[in-house]
Parts: structure tokens; sequence; C-alpha cells
């Protein structure tokens, strides 16, 4: 049995800047609700017009992780790809990516599980190096969600909260099971997919699932949540999957080096850091610049800690997330 470790990280976050009070030009907010409910200052949205997408994000980000892995696309076996925001309807944004890179016939999955998309991502990856199918793995978390937001005071609860932007990590092969990957923890409860969810287009009416109308558009497919139902499961279950993952590797709070909890809401990662009594220097947030990225969040965490050269060997990372589905999951890394 192999482990899967992380070689390199890299992210993409593009560079128009929206500030709370460029947001409360379009609906009634303040740059005061949203630090004091969230800790959000600003995030990337993509300047509408400009090429880019989804893919076109992950493969920037992709770029910078193979360059710092030292590889090239031709090394690369497989890719896995976390989004809630592919180009397409269908194919999913893998595919595109793999033509991007130029990968020939090499497989793309693509992956559906929203905030715990990477967490998935790593864990689906890990299990075909385990098994010695795979030797390396691209793993992409990418989201381009400002072209779905309902900016107006109608869909401010969830206008605010979200931002676009890639991040890519590059899982290679090794024999010595004390490094990498430990251990991935994924759990998912579809009693509460309605709780946080965008609808359409979707078959579950059997209907249409094209809408004339803007207005009408916007009710369909901009994100619904329950945002207090959300936020009391996000910090009871964050700190439920990190202790599983260190029980399962006879570890304890002490050991983490490094948490990086998704960044949903500074508020739920502060929670989630006092139930795990953990201190300030071992947890990275960065949603004040970025607002929720989705999937893209964790790996734009590693990569930019990777660029402030704060990973160092032998360090245990403990990665949480939660988010729709409800899904949530865990990972315990050793570097
Ligand atoms: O990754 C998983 C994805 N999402 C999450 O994890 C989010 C989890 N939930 C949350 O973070 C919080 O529930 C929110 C930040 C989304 C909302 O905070 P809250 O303290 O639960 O506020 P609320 O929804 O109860 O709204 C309180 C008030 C309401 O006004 P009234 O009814 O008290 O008059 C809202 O209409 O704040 C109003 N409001 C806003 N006001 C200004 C809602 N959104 C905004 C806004 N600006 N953007």
């Amino acid at each position: 049995m192999f482990n899967s470790k992380i070689i390199g990280v890299g992210h993409f976050v593009p560079e128009n800047i929206v500030t709370n009070d460029d947001l409360s030009k379009l609906m009634d907010t303040s740059d005061e609700w949203i630090q004091e409910r969230t800790g959000i200052k600003e995030r990337r949205f993509y300047t509408p017009g400009e090429k880019g997408s989804t893919a076109i994000m992950a493969f920037k980000a992709s770029k910078l992780a193979m360059k710092r892995a030292k590889v090239t696309a031709d090394d690369i076996d497989a890719i896995v790809f976390a989004t809630l925001s592919p180009d397409y309807y269908f194919p999913g944004s893998g595919v595109l990516l793999q033509e991007m890179l130029k990968m020939g016939t090499k497989p793309a999955i693509d992956l559906r599980a929203q905030c715990s998309g990477f967490i998935y991502a790593l864990s689906v990856a890990d299990q075909f190096i385990k098994t010695g199918m795979y030797k390396k793995i691209l793993v992409i978390g990418s989201e381009t969600q400002s072209v779905a937001l309902d900016l107006t005071t109608r869909g401010r609860g969830m206008g605010v909260l979200f931002g676009d932007g890639a991040g890519a990590a590059i899982l290679e092969a090794t024999e010595d099971n004390t490094k990498g990957i430990l251990s991935t923890h994924l759990h998912s409860q579809g009693e509460f997919a309605d709780v946080l969810c965008v609808r359409e287009p979707g078959t579950n009416k059997g209907g249409k699932v094209i809408y004339e109308g803007q207005h009408e558009m916007y009710d369909l497919i901009s994100p619904q949540m329950d945002g207090k139902l959300v936020f009391k499961n996000a910090i009871t279950r964050m700190p439920e999957v990190t202790m599983e993952a260190l029980a399962k590797n006879n570890l304890t709070i002490e050991d983490i080096d490094m948490f990086l909890p998704h960044q949903a809401n500074l508020r739920i990662s502060q929670m989630v850091q006092r139930f795990l009594k953990l201190p300030d220097e071992k947890v990275f947030n960065n949603i004040q610049k970025y607002g929720n990225t989705t999937a893209a969040t964790l790996p734009i965490l590693l990569s930019e800690l990777w660029e402030e050269g704060r990973i160092k060997e032998g360090q245990l990372f403990a990665l949480a997330a939660f988010g729709s589905g409800f899904t949530w999951a865990s990972a315990l890394i050793r570097w």
C-alpha cells in the first residue's frame, strides 16, 4: 500500500476585488454588518466579459502547483475536480482542464460535495494512489460563484458570503507510510439537502430546466440557505470530524501543528477553534480576503501557506470542512 504525499500546491484568484462597500452600492447591506457577522472584508469576482471560468482558474492554479512540484502535465495520471459551479451543466469542468493541460486521454473525475469538495477529492485521489492504480494525481477545487449570486437586497443573505477562486494540489505515491495523507473521514446527511441548495437546472420536477426572464431565473438558480441551521451544524460537525481523524491515528489535539478550517464564516472558524482549544498560531483563516470560495478554500489556504514558507517537513495538518448536502469531512496530513 502506498501513501499520498502532496508535492505541490497552487492557487489563482481573479484580480477584481469587490469590497463590502462595493456591495452596499448594489444592495441594502453594510461593511459593518458583513464584518461583524462573517469576518469578510472583500472577495474576488470575475469581471463580467473577462475571459474566465472555473476551468480556466483551475488551469492557472494547476500550472503553479506543477511548477512548485517540479512536474509537468505529462507526469500526471489523473485529475479529480471538485466544484459546485462547473463551466457547463455537463460535462464537468475536469475534462475542460484535461484538454487545457493537453493530457491526452487521461481520466478526469468530477466531484460534487460543495464546501467539503476538496477533502472529498483528496480522499478519492488518495484511494487511487493507495491501491497503486495511479502515481500522481492533480486535485482541484475551483469555483466561479459570482455569476449565480443574486446581488440585490433580496439575495443579500447569500450574496455577501461567496467569492471566486481556484486551488490545486498534486499528490504523489510514496512508500513511506508515516508521511502524506494519514486518513480522510467523509460524512453526508441528505435530509438537509434543501437547507442549502441551488435547485435549477435540475430534474427533480421532471420539467423544463430553461426559464425565461432574469427575475424568475435568479429565484431558481441562485443559492438558497437556512443560515442559522447551517451555522449550528457546522460548529458541531467540524470539531467532531476532526476528533474522529485524531482518534483514528492515535493522535491528540496537541499534535496538530496547523488547523485549516473550511472558510464559510470567520465566526464558525473561531467557534470550532474554541471547541478544539487550539491556539491562534495554529489556525489559518483567509476568508477576510476571499469570502467563501467553497471547494477552493482549502487548497487556496494551503497554497498561501506554501508561498509564505510556513509548511515544514514533519508538521501535522488537520483540515476540516462542512457544507451543503450536508456534507462534512476531515483529513490529517503529515508533511
Ligand atoms: O459553507 C457553508 C455555507 N454557508 C455557511 O456556512 C453559512 C452559515 N451561516 C452564517 O454564516 C450566518 O447564518 C449568516 C452570516 C449567513 C447570517 O447571519 P445571521 O446572524 O444568522 O443573520 P440572519 O440570517 O438571522 O439575519 C439577521 C438579520 C435579518 O434581518 P431582520 O429579520 O433581523 O430584520 C436579515 O434580513 O440581518 C439581515 N441580513 C442582512 N443585513 C444586512 C441578512 N443578510 C444581510 C446583509 N446585510 N447582507
